[in-house]
């Protein structure tokens, strides 16, 4: 069966459309959850808890823009698993590059990386990250998810400061015997700035900058590391603009206050770790004079700029990095990243290159077999131009979602994105579950971010008819609402 799907998913390979391959339109045919599911989640959570499970996903059947459930319901899919595929389910291009066999030994035989690389992982990192290196950044590290990426990025800061600290000296006997005893010198009183709403992965490290959602939080111990606030702006942006520069300034202060606070208490800031939206926290938004400002602090009091695109980075927001709509005068010393990649990791500044070994390390160092995967998704999107399609296809998004918006003032507001990264609002927190159920029910799978928002994050095989149908189905879905 799946050999058969995979041999028909080759013959589309020449196609110039992915769309001409997908189901006809969106259909759900059973309640959801359907019979399969439930039965299916009722095994399953004898030992594997399903309490965070949205659905179980038939990946063979899944192609392009569409997602199949095990109940044979076919939905527009612009969540794309957490925002992971770059070119949608099963892109048959990818299919058959994984029959390759640097694909079958990278699976079967995997390296660890940081120890036993393969001959090819050079070419691969200079194919796959290298030749998208955000400017100014050409160093890359591979890392195992976009939280883990954030750990090692973050250490990886931490020791250049220290160095720094001691005039570019190693660790002497006075640091390695205290670190053992979590004492200073060797264990510094450092810490990371981050900003209230930020999401930055839930490992120990990366949970003590995660200030989104509760439920991430409470019951873990966490670092007392300082909190900035991020801007709120109103919308439209333009009609806001002495109320968006006043937030502007207001945040920057608190980020200067906060510093000096740390400084006075012994504590340096070491890392301002940002998002260029805050994607988990609800799509929210800062401008280019704000990151500005935050570069500028960074730069005057020797702070490592860490920039988070695990969600952003990719495509989805016009360019492979949304950093780059900043035009940020020197670029950040971080930009880390992972979904979209496919591997999680970061690319860093020159001056933050290492001397001693094994300091950045663990087993698998990043998955070869991912990485090499990206190597084609990466000529692909260049290939086809999905970057440039993406902005054309985005621009007439943004314009029809604010159509949208206006047709249903009462249910729908603050249309906002960059290219088909995207989000609307819908009036609480109750609605939002409510809305997001109905356009399950309704054949968009659609999901949600922050405490009102829904959020798009559609793949770069995503047409204007798939643009298209996604407002048709959030309308059809407003207008049961509305009854
Ligand atoms: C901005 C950002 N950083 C980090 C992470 C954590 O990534 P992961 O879930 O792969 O650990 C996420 C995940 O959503 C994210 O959106």
């Amino acid at each position: 069966m799946l050999v058969r799907r995979l041999t028909t998913l080759r013959q589309v390979r020449l196609s110039s459309s992915i769309a001409n391959h997908e189901p006809a339109g969106p259909s759900v045919k059973t309640p959801l959850p359907g019979p399969n599911e439930q039965a299916l989640r009722k095994r399953m959570d004898n030992h594997f808890q399903t309490i965070s499970m949205n659905m179980f996903v038939d990946f063979e059947k899944s192609f392009g823009n569409y997602m199949v459930d095990i109940d044979g319901n076919a939905f527009l899919d612009v969540y794309q698993q957490i925002s992971t595929l770059p070119l949608g389910y099963n892109h048959p291009e990818l299919v058959e590059f994984a029959r390759s066999d640097p694909m079958i030994t990278s699976t079967v035989s995997r390296a660890a990386l940081g120890a036993f690389p393969r001959s090819d992982f050079p070419d691969a990192i200079e194919k796959a990250l290298v030749s998208i290196a955000p400017k100014g950044l050409k160093n890359c590290q591979t890392m195992l998810c976009g939280a883990s990426a954030n750990e090692h990025a973050i250490k990886q800061a931490f020791i250049w400061y220290q160095t720094q600290k001691r005039g570019g000296k190693a660790p002497d006997d006075e640091y390695l015997t205290s670190c053992m005893e979590q004492k200073l010198p060797g264990t510094p009183n450092l810490t990371v700035l981050g900003f209230q709403g930020g999401y930055h992965g839930r490992t120990m490290a990366t949970l003590s900058v995660t200030r989104c959602k509760t439920y991430q939080k409470v019951d873990i111990p966490a670092f007392q590391w300082p909190i900035a606030k991020y801007p709120r702006y109103k919308y439209p942006l333009a009609e806001n603009k002495a109320y968006n520069d006043a937030q502007d300034k207001e945040c920057l202060e608190d980020v200067e206050l906060k510093i000096k606070e740390q400084k006075e208490k012994g504590h340096d800031v070491a890392v301002v770790i940002a998002e260029p939206i805050q994607s988990e926290g609800g799509d929210k938004y800062c401008s280019p004079q704000f990151a500005q400002g935050l570069r500028d602090i960074t730069q005057k009091n020797g702070i490592v700029f860490l920039v988070d695109e695990v969600q952003t980075g990719g495509g989805a927001t016009g360019d492979f990095w949304c950093h780059t709509h900043w035009n940020l005068s020197t670029p950040p010393d971080i930009v880390t990243f992972s979904k979209r990649m496919l591997t999680g990791g970061y690319y860093y500044a020159d001056h933050l290159r290492m001397t001693e070994g094994m300091r950045i390390f663990n087993t698998w160092v990043g998955d070869p077999a991912k990485l090499l995967l990206l190597t084609k998704v990466v000529e692909i999107i260049k290939r086809d131009h999905l970057l440039e399609k993406n902005r054309e296809v985005g621009k007439h998004f943004q314009s029809e979602l604010s159509k949208l918006a206006a047709h249903h003032p009462n249910l729908l507001s603050t249309p906002r994105g960059m290219n088909t990264f995207a989000a609307i609002d819908l009036p609480n927190t109750e609605m939002q579950g409510k809305f997001t159920k109905a356009c399950h029910l309704n054949g968009l799978h659609v999901e949600r971010c922050g405490a009102q928002s829904l959020r798009f994050r559609p793949s770069l095989v995503y047409e204007k008819k798939h643009a298209d149908l996604t407002i048709e189905l959030l309308d059809k879905t407003a207008k049961q609402f509305e009854k």
